[in-house]
């Protein structure tokens, strides 16, 4: 599967090893939570194609709350265990849902979603920060590259925020 970038076709592991280097150097530095999930979301979500939704749910300590996202308005709380997001905050494993009409108690925010990959951030403490949500109109829009992609970005991510301690 290839990406086009600057009108020229890269791989798709090309394409998230290069989004995952913008990431560090975009959230380098920066202690806001709330600043980085922000522009983490923006720079996902406008450098992969055929997406409708990407965004963070953050653990309250009690269930997930929607944080920074590009998209539609979205579901605002969605408890552990529930829907796609909430089956990856318990089973701490990334979800990649070929078919979310096929997904059983899957919760529809947007009803374009077709397709879903969604990544547990877990803290280096063990604790759960959240998870990482990214919808796309198409069905079978994520492979086990964007598992791995997506996984990368998050690490990425987590380790911007160790830094800052
Ligand atoms: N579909 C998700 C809910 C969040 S929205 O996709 C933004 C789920 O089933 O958990």
């Amino acid at each position: 599967m290839f990406e086009i970038k600057n009108g020229q076709a890269t791989s798709k592991s090309e394409h998230y090893a290069d989004l995952a280097q913008q990431a560090q150097g975009m959230l380098a530095g920066e202690p806001s939570l709330t600043a980085n999930a922000a522009n983490f979301a923006a720079l996902v979500f406008h450098s992969l194609s055929d997406l409708n939704w990407a965004g963070f749910y953050l653990y309250d300590g009690a269930e997930l709350v929607v944080g920074p996202f590009q998209g539609k308005p979205a579901c605002i709380r969605i408890a552990l265990g529930k829907g796609v997001c909430g089956t990856a905050a318990q089973t701490r494993e990334t979800q990649v849902i070929r078919d979310v009409n096929s997904f059983d108690g899957h919760i529809a925010c947007d009803a374009a979603s077709q397709s879903e990959i969604v990544v547990p951030l877990v803290k280096s403490d063990g604790s759960l920060l959240g998870v990482w949500d990214v919808d796309s109109p198409s069905i079978g829009r994520f492979d086990e590259e964007d598992r791995a992609g997506m996984e990368a970005l998050c690490n990425v991510f987590m380790q911007a925020l160790d830094a800052q301690k």
